[in-house]
């Protein structure tokens, strides 16, 4: 059972405008709180403000109304520097496209995260990153240049970086958006496999709706509302 009180992350009355072109509410008084170990999607039509919302929880976003905690730590009003060193070791990123660097070994790849993190040594940084890339299924891959690979095993690798720093939790802006129906399987067991056997959490963005039905917890932003929530 999970525990009550076992919470990842907490946004508060999440408020958000744009003032370009005119001044235009984006996302309208959000709260909710994400437990350890949930697999979570966030749906809605195409500008209900899904990746608005995404970014604000990222960090990426500072320029919003309300707080917005991860594994206890306030996050609202920190500086871009103090921001930018918590996504890294707390929130692993896997996009649509994976964003790999092409000209790099996959091992490389998925160890950059850790080595910017700077608290392991090299050695271990390349344990680990094994480690990651055999739980994704391409250890075999490890030495192929990023660009040598097929979309799919390029996703794992990138999910395999996402993971790297063992972060809090995982977001992912329409993760399986770029790939085909077996490859999205994959990648929706290998989340699946995440949340349940490692107590990973996950929050993806999708418009995929057999993706969010088979997830542990549907949230829906309809014109920068939440529809749906439970907690
Ligand atoms: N940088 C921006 N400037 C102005 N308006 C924006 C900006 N980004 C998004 N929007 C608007 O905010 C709304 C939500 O957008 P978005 O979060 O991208 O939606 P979704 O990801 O659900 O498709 C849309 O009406 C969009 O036009
Ligand atoms: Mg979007």
């Amino acid at each position: 059972m999970k525990e009550e009180n076992d919470i990842v992350l907490r946004c508060s009355s999440i408020v958000k405008y744009f003032t370009t072109p005119v001044k235009f509410k984006a996302l309208n008084n959000i709260s909710f709180t994400i437990q350890r170990g949930e697999f979570l999607s966030l749906i809605g039509k195409s500008g209900s403000g899904k990746s608005t919302l995404l970014y604000v929880l990222s960090t990426m976003d500072t320029d919003y109304e309300g707080t917005l905690e991860i594994n206890n730590t306030l996050l609202t009003g920190k500086t871009l520097n103090q921001l930018s060193d918590f996504r890294n070791e707390h929130i692993g990123f896997v996009f649509q496209f994976h964003f790999l660097l092409p000209e790099f070994s996959c091992l490389k790849n998925v160890m950059l995260p850790a080595l910017k993190l700077g608290k392991k040594s090299e050695k271990e940084v390349e344990h680990d990153a094994y480690e990651k890339l055999r739980l994704l299924g391409v250890a075999d891959q490890a030495l192929k240049t990023a660009n040598t690979l097929s979309g799919g095993q390029q996703q794992r690798v990138a999910i395999a970086r996402a993971l790297i720093n063992n972060p809090t939790i995982i977001m992912g802006d329409e993760p399986t958006g770029n790939l085909d129906k077996t490859n999205s399987d994959i990648v929706f067991g290998i989340f699946r496999e995440l949340t349940a056997d490692y107590g990973q959490t996950i929050i993806a963005v999708t418009h995929d709706q057999d993706f969010a039905q088979r997830t542990d917890r549907i949230i829906e932003l309809s014109d920068g509302e939440l529809l749906t929530s439970n907690r």
